[in-house]
């Protein structure tokens, strides 16, 4: 694989973009400059772009939020700001797919994961304060995303996780790059246990067939492992659709 076209091909030209707008631009920086996702991006990879919204906030306070129409409790994400700064990245470049990320969007999946990756260029719009307007969502988002049947404090956290999960599946992002078709999920099972040395911790010991050096062995016993696991912990994973 380390030969082939794809891996050329990204030593030349980014593969992906992902733009994530946000008015809390720290909260995102840290989680995408580590490991795995930092070697993605210096290694030309992907680009992720963080933009501030307040940068598009209306006047001299760099306002991006109001009261809601209604008199409900809680602040609401302005349509104008998310606008702008929407047409100005549009004005650049098409996008395949603008996410806004919400706890009553679709599920996220590794399904998900595996087709956001195949895309060039994504928009991730995160949720803050009460909502964001419900113009934004009817007229410029594409899909809405949710990382669980959760509230969190606001849609950054969920966007690093897309991120993540996304990047980590770009040809050559992985130093093996066939780990991440091993990874829970890729099958629509949970992984099987994994081990390294010592072989034997205080009479803890690696399962025998480990250490027998036969990879058919090996792989029918994790591939046992694996549906054991899945059976017991997440039976709904079995015979339904996330398998394909
Ligand atoms: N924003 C707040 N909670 C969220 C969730 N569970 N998933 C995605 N975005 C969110």
């Amino acid at each position: 694989m380390k030969n082939s076209n794809i891996w050329n091909y990204a030593y030349f030209c980014i593969i992906m973009r992902i733009d994530i707008i946000t008015v809390l631009p720290e909260l995102l920086e840290s989680p995408l400059s580590h490991s795995i996702v930092k070697r993605a991006r210096t290694g030309s990879l992907v680009q992720i772009v963080i933009h501030d919204l307040k940068a598009y906030g209306k006047g001299k306070y760099r306002q991006t939020d109001d009261y809601a129409f209604g008199g409900d409790a809680g602040m609401v994400m302005m349509i104008e700001p998310v606008y702008k700064l929407l047409e100005d990245l549009k004005k650049e470049r098409s996008y395949d797919e603008i996410l806004y990320t919400s706890p009553d969007g679709e599920p996220f999946s590794q399904k998900e994961a595996n087709r956001l990756s195949c895309l060039q260029n994504i928009i991730i719009l995160c949720g803050h304060y009460k909502g964001i307007d419900q113009r934004i969502r009817d007229h410029l988002i594409t899909k809405e995303i949710s990382i669980g049947d959760y509230v969190l404090s606001g849609g950054e956290l969920a966007a690093a996780v897309i991120t993540d999960a996304v990047v980590r599946l770009l040809p050559g992002a992985l130093t093996d790059e066939t780990s991440a078709l091993t990874d829970s999920f890729q099958d629509g099972l949970l992984a099987p246990p994994i081990y390294t040395r010592p072989a034997d911790f205080m009479g803890w010991k690696v399962p025998e067939i480990l250490l027998s050096g036969d990879p058919v062995k090996i792989r029918n016993w994790q591939e046992e492992k694996s549906l054991d696991r899945t059976e017991r912990l997440r039976p709904d994973l079995i015979d339904t659709d996330n398998r394909d």
